[in-house]
């Protein structure tokens, strides 16, 4: 496991600065979701494959951009996946994006995931691990290396709210549940990036992220595998919730890798009302 995480530290490195001298437009493919590829999104994903095909403990890999697994160590325990670049819609308008890892023993189902890791390109090169405790890292330009700076932890309750999706495609209970966030006093906070709008909510210490089911995507948006889980882990790991709407997250089990989930994270203030609004609905 330290090897893994050492060496998503070298990924971190290397995407950061291919995102500061590479081309930023699209490329000419789509990836197995349909979403239209950038040429970063290609670039990210060889750079992860690059350095797991170098851990022995990594058995197989599965990632946003590929459309299957890739076995590489029949010994290994761990499979890994990855969102090599979110948020790419993002990096022509020169906003925050992320790399996104589940680590999971034996298996890519929620329950078997044991740790996670996310990175934040931004104006700082963060990375967030996720083990017994939720840890966050700053990259040291002048000494090279990442620095540990504090444990995160999630308080009861937050004033922040980042609500996905297409307004007129949410549910009349969403909608509702939503506005009555706002009434309450929350503030708006959603880039359209998750790993920058997630990492916001984590370090403000609370609120709510939601990319709810709709009509135009009847399980949400986000892939259960390489954004959902990991982030369901890392927001257990630091005190708040995630909730499909009725389950917990890590419940759930997967028939394709790159399922779609409704999702709903935070502190456990705001998943109570989601619960609320949600029970008997799904
Ligand atoms: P990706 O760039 O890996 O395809 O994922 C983007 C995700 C996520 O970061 C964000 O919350 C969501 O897509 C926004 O999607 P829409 O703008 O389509 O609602
Ligand atoms: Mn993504
Ligand atoms: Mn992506």
């Amino acid at each position: 496991m330290t090897e893994i995480m050492d060496r998503i530290k070298n990924i971190a490195i290397e995407i950061s600065s291919a995102i500061k001298t590479q081309d930023t437009g699209k490329a000419d493919t789509c990836n197995i979701s349909g979403d239209v590829q950038a040429k970063l999104d290609v670039i990210s994903d060889e750079i992860v494959e690059k350095h797991l095909s170098c851990v022995s403990s990594v058995a197989q890999i599965i990632s946003e951009e590929k459309e299957d697994a890739l076995t590489l160590n029949e010994n290994g325990k761990y499979f890994v996946a990855y969102d090599p670049l979110d948020g790419s819609s993002l990096i022509d308008v020169n906003l925050s994006v992320g790399s996104i890892f589940g680590i999971y023993k034996g298996d890519y189902a929620g329950e078997n995931i044991v740790a996670a890791a996310y990175v934040v390109y931004g104006p700082r090169l963060e990375l967030v691990v996720a083990r017994d405790t939720v840890e966050l890292f700053r990259f040291n330009e002048e000494k090279k290396e990442f620095e540990y700076i504090k444990e995160l932890r999630l308080s009861e309750k937050g004033k922040i709210l980042g609500p996905g999706g297409t307004q007129k495609c949410w549910y009349p209970y969403h909608k509702k549940m939503i506005d009555n966030f706002f009434k309450e006093g929350y503030r708006l906070r959603y880039s359209g990036g998750m790993v920058p709008d997630l990492h916001q909510i984590l370090l403000k210490g609370g609120g709510l992220f939601a990319y709810p089911a709709a009509t135009d995507k009847p399980k949400g948006k986000l892939r259960k595998l390489f954004e959902v889980f990991p982030f369901a882990y890392v927001f257990e790991r630091a005190g708040g919730l995630a909730i499909d709407g009725e389950n917990n997250i890590l419940t759930l089990g997967y028939e394709h890798y790159h399922d779609t989930t409704s999702c709903f994270l935070g502190s456990n203030y705001e998943i109570e009302k989601v619960l609320n609004t949600y029970k008997g609905k799904k």
